[in-house]
């Protein structure tokens, strides 16, 4: 049995179900992230978990013991929340301590943990000072150390890091995964940013509607979206129209070119299928043994790391993405190109 387990989950509150039918396991250790659109039942899961809320049907087991009706202070676990929620009239040494003074541990163990918890997120210098007087970075760091500061069995985080410019997401989400790994500790990660959920998990959980669309590995989620809903929402994604489908030998029609498409990734297709393909897998030129089409470039758009071309093919838009580099020529608008792609790049929707 897995270490943290849950299983046939739901949630309704009044007329709304928040959560249904959630089956999930998780390793001890394991970094599980849950990303979704807004209101799709994220922090409703998570506070299940935690204990803050009471499941309208459905067990939580962990460590091979029933949890789901626990408090939180049973269950011992770590909440961070969306907003710091650190202790505004406690100092910082006040706010990590916190939860092992509920637990009345000895003065001198409390001591000992909240040094050692603000060298872990690198605040030593700031234990006798106020929330108030640090950065926004500063508390998140906070919180996280006092979540961790009781030895919780399972890490849960609640988008900590969506109040923080982008520069200090980037380096605070390094540090998540650096102190997750070094305390081997179980987490599991609520986000609406796809970037931040394939690079810290181990696996994601999409979400939509109070339901789980695909569990797996970041590079499985990315590159076999097992539905619609899941290629849209991670990464960017041409969908392109296409007709004469023929599904045995994976052939079909691209504004009257002929395109061959990965048909072993078997899914049911709509009445009104189309070609899905990610735009960094198009090239320009033509490519030995991959499908070509001739078009128009409408606009180029200079990204930094990559160009995003808008290409019109036979009246369908595409984009197309190149890696910049410094001797890379840009095509420009309106230039007459060929793209290509390999088979196995492209699957039916
Ligand atoms: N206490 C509550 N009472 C009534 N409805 C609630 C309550 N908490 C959440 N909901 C509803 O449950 C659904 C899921 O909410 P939840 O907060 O879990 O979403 P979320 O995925 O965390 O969204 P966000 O990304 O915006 O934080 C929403 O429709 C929300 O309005
Ligand atoms: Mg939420």
């Amino acid at each position: 049995m897995a270490y943290l387990s849950l299983s046939n989950l739901s949630k309704v509150f009044g007329t709304t179900t928040a959560v249904e039918d959630f089956d999930l396991e998780v390793e001890k250790g394991e970094f599980v992230s849950f990303l979704g659109p807004s209101g799709c039942g994220k922090t409703t899961t998570l506070r299940m978990i935690g204990g803050f809320e009471m499941p309208t049907t459905g067990v939580i087991t962990l460590d091979k013991e029933d949890i789901t009706y626990q408090s939180p202070n049973q269950r011992n676990v770590g909440m961070v929340f969306q907003s710091y929620a650190l202790f505004p009239n406690m100092t910082i040494g006040q706010n990590i301590g916190f939860g092992l003074q509920a637990r009345k541990s000895p003065e001198k163990e409390i001591k000992k943990r909240v040094n050692e918890m603000l060298t872990l997120v690198h605040l030593e210098k700031h234990i006798d000072k106020y929330p108030y007087q640090l950065s926004g970075g500063q508390q998140q760091r906070i919180a996280l150390a006092r979540a961790l500061a009781i030895n919780p069995r399972v890490l849960l985080l609640d988008e900590p890091l969506s109040a923080l410019d982008a520069k200090i997401r980037v380096e605070l989400r390094l540090e998540i995964r650096r102190i997750q790994q070094a305390m081997g500790i179980t987490t599991i990660y609520v986000t609406h940013d796809q970037e931040e959920a394939l690079m810290l998990s181990d696996r994601v959980v999409v979400m939509s509607q109070g339901r789980m669309e695909q569990i797996g590995t970041p590079a499985e989620i990315y590159n076999y979206p097992s539905t619609e809903f899941v290629a849209q929402f991670v990464g960017q994604l041409n969908l392109l129209p296409v007709t004469h489908v023929d599904v045995m030998n994976g052939t079909c029609v691209l504004a009257g070119q002929p395109v061959k498409f990965d048909h072993s990734f078997k899914r049911t297709i709509s009445e009104t299928p189309r070609l899905a393909i990610r735009p960094e897998e198009i090239q320009i030129g033509i490519g030995e043994g991959r499908n070509t089409l001739k078009g128009r470039v409408e606009t180029v758009m200079f990204l930094g790391a990559v160009v995003r071309l808008r290409v019109d093919v036979g009246g369908v838009l595409l984009s197309a993405d190149l890696f910049n580099e410094r001797s890379l020529t840009l095509p420009r608008a309106r230039d007459e190109i060929v793209i290509s792609f390999p088979e196995h790049s492209c699957w039916l929707i």
